[in-house]
């Protein structure tokens, strides 16, 4: 068996094994519900369609992220580049992702007057949502998101920070790997596929960008650490520009 088929065989393993759990437990409950209606309790029932609910939104989340590693292979995925503002699409991602984790506090703190960045809307929201709701969703110690846009050298320079547990270095390069998640009690607690940050490394450098993470451990406890992702987009001057959307 050559790499590439062992890669496919790997994947598609690992998908069945992503699939099966929570269809065995839409499953389970299904049938406690038609073989035991009368003798459960309306709290019960209720308890048991909020699980079916849970894992229907797992299962049409863990294939949305799995289309989405499939168009990143494709070879006639072509993205479409325009001069992007990032402040008002990112304003409008932590909004949606307040709703999804009302007790989460966002706070974004943006340069006045940041150049615009060369890439396509729809998939720079895919990363900031990824990179948001991440943050929201395995935030510990403090219930904070901080995200700041700034400049460096010729870049944007986005940031997204939180508590939570730390992230050692040996697993920097790791979570950035399809279907890989870090096994700790919070991970346990909180549903994902391991897809998210895959996807977000390969949509980030498909746009000349570039994603890294750093985790400091916190004095106070040695198993929170403060976590923070940083995305470089470069600044383009309009020859630049032109000349990327000539090569499409
Ligand atoms: N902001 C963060 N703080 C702490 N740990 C994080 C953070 N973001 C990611 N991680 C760790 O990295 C792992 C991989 O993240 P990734 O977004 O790829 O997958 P996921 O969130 O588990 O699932 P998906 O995004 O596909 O729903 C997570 O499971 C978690 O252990
Ligand atoms: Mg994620």
């Amino acid at each position: 068996m050559n790499t590439t088929e062992q890669n496919y065989e790997d994947f598609i393993s690992t998908v069945s094994h992503e699939l099966r759990t929570p269809l065995t437990s839409i499953r389970g409950f299904s049938q406690t519900m038609l073989t035991s209606w009368d003798k459960l309790d309306d709290n019960s029932k209720q308890k048991f369609i909020k699980i079916i609910e849970e894992q229907s939104n797992r299962l049409i989340h863990l294939v949305e992220n799995m289309l989405s590693v499939t168009k990143l292979q494709s070879k006639n995925n072509t993205l479409v580049f325009n001069e992007l503002n990032i402040k008002p699409p990112i304003e409008q991602i932590i909004s949606i992702v307040k709703n999804q984790y009302p007790t989460q506090v966002f706070e974004f703190n943006c340069r006045e007057n940041l150049p615009a960045i060369f890439v396509d809307k729809d998939k720079f929201q895919q990363i900031m949502t990824n990179l948001i709701e991440n943050s929201a969703k395995y935030s510990s110690g403090t219930n904070t998101t901080k995200i700041s846009a700034g400049m460096d050298n010729n870049k944007v320079i986005i940031k997204v920070t939180n508590k939570g547990i730390n992230i050692s270095p040996d697993d920097y390069d790791k979570i950035f790997t399809k279907f890989s998640r870090i096994d700790n009690p919070l991970t346990r607690k909180v549903q994902g596929s391991g897809l998210g940050l895959y996807i977000t490394k390969n949509l980030t450098e498909k746009m000349m960008g570039e994603i890294s993470v750093n985790s400091i451990p916190l004095n106070d406890n040695q198993n929170l650490g403060e976590i923070t992702f940083t995305l470089q987009f470069p600044i383009l001057s309009i020859e630049e520009q032109a000349r990327i959307k000539c090569s499409q």
